[in-house]
């Protein structure tokens, strides 16, 4: 088989396949926090899921998947932001970051799902605030963007506009022992007499290039 059908056929059956091949990507390299996002999207059966750092897709495609198991496609809606092609060495280097592919590769991707689907390109501190007079609420929430103080501030300012009473938002990266990037700083800052605010107990350990040893863990976020 030629590189091209393999490509081809990869392409066509990967939607089928990565919510599989996520579970299992994130059990091998000891990320079990990931299973919060399914558990909580079935919970609140979310049908609106918003995405801040798509990234490659891999979790949109999961988390919608999660949805069709109780809601048509018809019905389900992802928005999902990430800077994708245009995200450059400066960027790259003070968000934290991991490099995505472009905007319409992951809109290929996630376009076989069926669902109504809107991604955003460029920085969420200028997209969010662009996006939010146009955007409904949602009713789950994922932040996973950059990892600066300023951007996840930015984030999670802007997404806690367009949650309604049952909506969750999820922050990735609460690191309990780094303090000058991550969402512990924001997270802890959060005003608890409007909001719950829960770090999820799992703990993943890894070992970053740039802080050595590091523990994550989710935050959930709901309104009173
Ligand atoms: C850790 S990855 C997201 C992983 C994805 N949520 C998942 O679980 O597979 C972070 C993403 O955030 C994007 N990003 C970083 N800083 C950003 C910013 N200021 N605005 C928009 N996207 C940003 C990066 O391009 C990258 O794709």
């Amino acid at each position: 088989m030629n590189f091209t059908a393999l490509h081809f056929i990869k392409r066509v059956a990967r939607p089928f396949y990565a919510p599989l091949y996520n579970q299992l990507h994130d059990l091998l390299r000891g990320a079990r926090r990931y299973r919060y996002l399914y558990k909580e999207i079935k919970r609140v059966r979310a049908r609106r899921i918003l995405e801040v750092g798509t990234w490659r897709g891999d979790r949109a495609l999961s988390m919608i998947r999660t949805a069709l198991h109780y809601t048509p496609p018809s019905e389900v809606e992802y928005y999902g932001f990430d800077l994708f092609e245009s995200l450059n060495d400066a960027q790259f280097k003070s968000e934290i970051s991991k490099w995505p592919p472009s905007v319409d590769e992951v809109k290929r991707k996630l376009n076989a799902t069926g669902v109504a689907l809107q991604l955003y390109k460029g920085d969420t501190k200028e997209t969010l605030p662009a996006a939010l007079r146009a955007l409904p609420k949602v009713d789950f929430v994922f932040i996973d963007g950059g990892h600066s103080i300023e951007t996840i501030q930015n984030d999670w300012n802007c997404t806690s506009q367009l949650m309604h009473e049952t909506t969750v938002v999820i922050f990735d990266d609460y690191w309990p022992h780094n303090f000058n990037a991550g969402a512990k700083p924001v997270v802890d800052a959060i005003d608890t007499n409007k909001y719950i605010v829960e770090i999820l107990p799992i703990i993943d350990k890894f070992t970053h290039k740039d802080f050595g040893a590091l523990e994550i863990q989710f935050a959930k976020v709901t309104r009173r």
